[in-house]
């Protein structure tokens, strides 16, 4: 089958010379029975390629399935793979059969395959050699005709060193290796990833469809894409609901771009490594959080200053602002009575509001990173109505980083 029909009927986008050496392999090896190990990095389409693998096989018309090892529990994943006998652990209170059995004469696609325990390996071993196993519980050898797909997107042969992953099984999975280029090793199909999804969102959300100047394009493809496909199709979908203008500049882009510090609110830009994109996030949130403190704390000493040089101001913006304010008017007054104590507390509401002042926030000085960050968190949350994609956009941050702040910090919905 020529690649580009494959590309057309599975909707793949690319024309890197890497990406159409993976889908010929796929093609020419889809027709046999051979074991394929699919390598690649997070979301550069190691499933799709399985399927593809299926759809052009002579199994086609029985079936495929996709299982995660990785998200299974170890105690019940050979139960699922391979079944159980009625009594054969607690829980087993029926007979059942597992994807061995049930997807016999089609395809089982293993994703985060070094993720199985060993025992399981075992038991893959002998089913890939043999085409036996046996359900746990049972002594009753049985025989089943499937073709195994395995995926990985770390380095299995490590994973193999480290004594993780059983060697054997390692050669015998990888009869036929397919390696799945990410977006950093075929930059050239980014634009092209980036047009279709946009076009897709556009016509989705019936609205037209964005565009990119040049600034904007060379910072997508250069953009280092640790979740690949997925990621690139995530962003082009927010971007293509919520940017301002339907031609995007390189300044608007970035807001999009997960882990890479605003320019306009950072006093320093760096640039995001590959791996290191929770460091490098939990590095920008307090940049911004030192910046905006430092920013609070000049305004006030500035304030404090004047307030010495003239005391009727503090009367004045006490008076005014009393009713509604009372942290205000809590600052001003210690200023007044020539105590500077609390002075660092007001900006601390100030910086979290932006314009507004909570009115009945109780102010009291905390000089601890995590409670200052804890409350940034909450009120951009706030701010944004609880919508966490609105609210890490707003922090700097990715939406991982997000949900895994708000596990640590124990913050509810
Ligand atoms: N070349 C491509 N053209 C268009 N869409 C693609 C391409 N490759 C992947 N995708 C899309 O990207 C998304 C991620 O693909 P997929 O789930 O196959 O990745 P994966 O490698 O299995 O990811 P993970 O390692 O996280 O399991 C899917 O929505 C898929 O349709
Ligand atoms: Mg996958």
């Amino acid at each position: 089958m020529e690649i580009q029909s494959i590309k057309n009927r599975f909707g793949i986008i690319g024309n890197s010379p890497a990406l159409n050496y993976a889908l010929q392999v796929a093609a020419q090896v889809a027709n046999t029975d051979l074991t394929v190990m699919i390598f690649g990095e997070s979301g550069v389409g190691k499933e799709v390629f399985s399927t593809i693998i299926h759809a052009l096989s002579a199994r086609k018309h029985n079936p495929f399935i996709a299982v995660n090892c990785g998200a299974i529990p170890e105690g019940t994943i050979d139960s699922e793979l391979f079944g159980h006998e009625k009594g054969s652990f607690t829980g087993a209170v029926d007979n059942r059969k597992g994807y061995f059995e049930t997807v016999n004469g089609g395809t089982i696609f293993l994703d985060e395959i070094g993720e199985m325990p060993m025992g399981t390996q075992a038991r893959l071993l002998r089913v890939l050699e043999t085409g036996e196993f046996i359900r746990v519980g049972s002594s009753k050898v049985q025989k089943t005709d499937v073709r195994v797909i395995g995926a990985t997107n770390r380095d299995l042969l490590t994973h193999t060193q480290h004594g993780k992953f059983r060697e054997d099984l390692y050669y015998r999975l990888n009869t036929v290796p397919i390696r799945v280029p990410s977006l950093r090793d075929r930059q050239e199909d980014i634009p092209l990833l980036f047009r279709k999804f946009c076009v897709d969102f556009s016509e989705r959300y019936k609205t037209p469809s964005i565009q990119l100047d040049d600034e904007a394009r060379n910072l997508l493809v250069s953009y280092p894409w640790p979740g690949n496909v997925r990621e690139l199709k995530n962003m082009a979908e927010q971007i293509s609901v919520l940017a301002q203008d339907k031609l995007v500049t390189a300044q608007e882009l970035k807001r999009f771009l997960p882990d890479i510090p605003h320019a306009s609110r950072l006093p320093m830009l760096a640039a995001p490594q590959q791996g290191s994109s929770d460091f490098a996030s939990e590095r920008d949130i307090l940049y911004k959080l030192f910046f905006d403190m430092k920013k609070d704390v000049t305004e006030l000493k500035k304030m404090f200053f004047d307030i010495l040089q003239n005391p009727s101001l503090a009367h004045a913006a006490a008076y005014q602002e009393e009713d509604q304010d009372h942290m205000l008017h809590h600052g001003y007054a210690q200023a007044e009575s020539g105590k500077p104590g609390n002075m660092l507390a007001p900006p601390q509401a100030i910086i979290l509001h932006d314009h507004k002042i909570d009115h009945h926030e109780e102010v009291e000085e905390t000089l601890s990173i995590a409670d200052k960050e804890k409350e940034l968190i909450v009120k951009a949350l706030k701010k944004h109505k609880g919508k966490r994609k609105d609210a890490a956009l707003d922090l700097g941050i990715s939406e991982r980083t997000l949900y895994r702040k708000l596990k640590e910090y124990n913050i509810g919905d």
